[in-house]
């Protein structure tokens, strides 16, 4: 059978990296791009996930980790540090560990999810706590790059972008042609650089007779509270409880508005009561787990279609970009904010059955 090699191996003629330079993979990429019942039924659309959690480290940052750290790794480098949210510096801890080159990561002072600040600590980074958010860590680790043997492995690093195209690769693969739109959620915007770029090249490069493939438009979303883009200027303390995605001044703010004019999308913005309230409906209807930022491209595709502009019949793609155990304390919330409690029962098959509203067999 065969045995996904990473993609590195999958796409290598597609990548800058150079011949004979042995691949730094986990087995990233190769997610599968799932049919939600729910949501299809409910926007009478063909509603796709590709659902990014199912990588490594639980995210889609594997996908460019892997190239930048190939390359790192080709040409000799010993370090390497990134600025993040928390899932970059998962990603980045984990494949410089596989590379065998120590890590630095910066991250904003409190809000970093459990789950990716125990990753980064397991895999042996040296975590720093800026006193700053996001925006000022990679200010920082942009100045350290650039005074220090160390090699900046954020998206502004082009080898990033590169591997995480491969992810609009395998969607075409699937679908056998491009989605009609792709949604996705937005923050430092390197994501939806990468797709536009992987959907342009297959496009140009499918080698199919007849049309050339079509490009999808791009739905990017930003959480509200951290919306520079709809916005049009940086937003000076970014706030949302999707805290991967709160970022007030993005990276690649010119190529995601290029994705988006020139695809004939939109980026706008999405409330955290939205993004949670998509979140919850993922898990308890598509039975996918995420974390909240990742529910954002969903709740856009429902807020629109909720306002009439979503048409029947549609092919749509979403990315969830990042695993629900990153950070599942928001599943343990009834949607009026209160804390789930179990039901407590016996080791007795009666009170058990009437908890689960079980009914004896006749
Ligand atoms: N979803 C998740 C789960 C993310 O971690 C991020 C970004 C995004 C969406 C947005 O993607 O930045 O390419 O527009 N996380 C970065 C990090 C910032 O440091 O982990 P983007």
């Amino acid at each position: 059978a065969h045995q996904w090699r990473g993609v590195v191996e999958e796409y290598r003629e597609r990548l800058p990296v150079v011949a004979g330079a042995p691949a730094v993979t986990l087995g990233e990429g190769g997610t599968p791009l799932v049919r939600a019942r729910h949501l299809s039924e409910l926007t009478g659309c063909d509603v796709r996930l590709k659902v990014e959690g199912c990588n490594p480290t639980g995210s889609f940052k594997d996908r460019g980790m892997t190239v930048a750290m190939t390359r790192a790794a080709a040409d000799g480098a010993r370090a390497v540090i990134c600025a993040s949210t928390g899932n970059t510096s998962a990603s980045a801890a984990a494949y410089a560990t596989a590379a065998g080159l120590s890590c630095g990561v910066l991250v904003p002072d409190g809000r970093i999810a459990m789950g990716k600040l125990s990753q980064a600590v397991a895999h042996g980074a040296t975590l720093l706590q800026v006193d700053g958010n996001f925006d000022d860590c990679l200010r920082l680790a942009r100045e350290l790059a650039e005074a220090y043997p160390v090699e900046l492995v954020n998206s502004v690093n082009p080898a990033r972008i590169e591997g995480q195209k491969t992810a609009a690769f395998e969607v075409v693969d699937a679908l056998g042609d491009a989605p009609d739109v792709h949604c996705l959620p937005v923050g430092n915007a390197g994501n939806i650089t990468a797709y536009w770029r992987g959907y342009t090249e297959y496009a140009a490069t499918s080698g199919q007779p007849g049309p050339a493939t079509r490009r999808p438009r791009m739905w990017g979303f930003q959480a509200a509270g951290a919306a520079p883009i709809v916005e049009g200027r940086p937003v000076e303390s970014p706030d949302t409880i999707a805290t991967a995605i709160r970022i007030g001044n993005p990276a690649s703010w010119d190529q995601a508005v290029a994705a988006r004019d020139e695809s004939g999308g939109v980026v706008e913005a999405v409330t955290d009561e939205e993004i949670l309230a998509a979140h919850r409906l993922l898990s308890s209807r598509d039975g996918v787990f995420v974390e909240p930022a990742s529910a954002a491209g969903v709740a856009g595709l429902l807020k629109r279609h909720a306002a009439g502009l979503v048409e029947r019949g549609l092919t749509i793609v979403v990315t969830v970009t990042g695993h629900g155990l990153k950070d599942p304390q928001w599943a343990l919330r009834e949607a009026d904010g209160s804390e789930v409690r179990p039901v407590r029962v016996g080791v007795d098959a009666d009170s058990a059955a009437g908890a689960l509203g079980l009914e004896r067999a006749r």
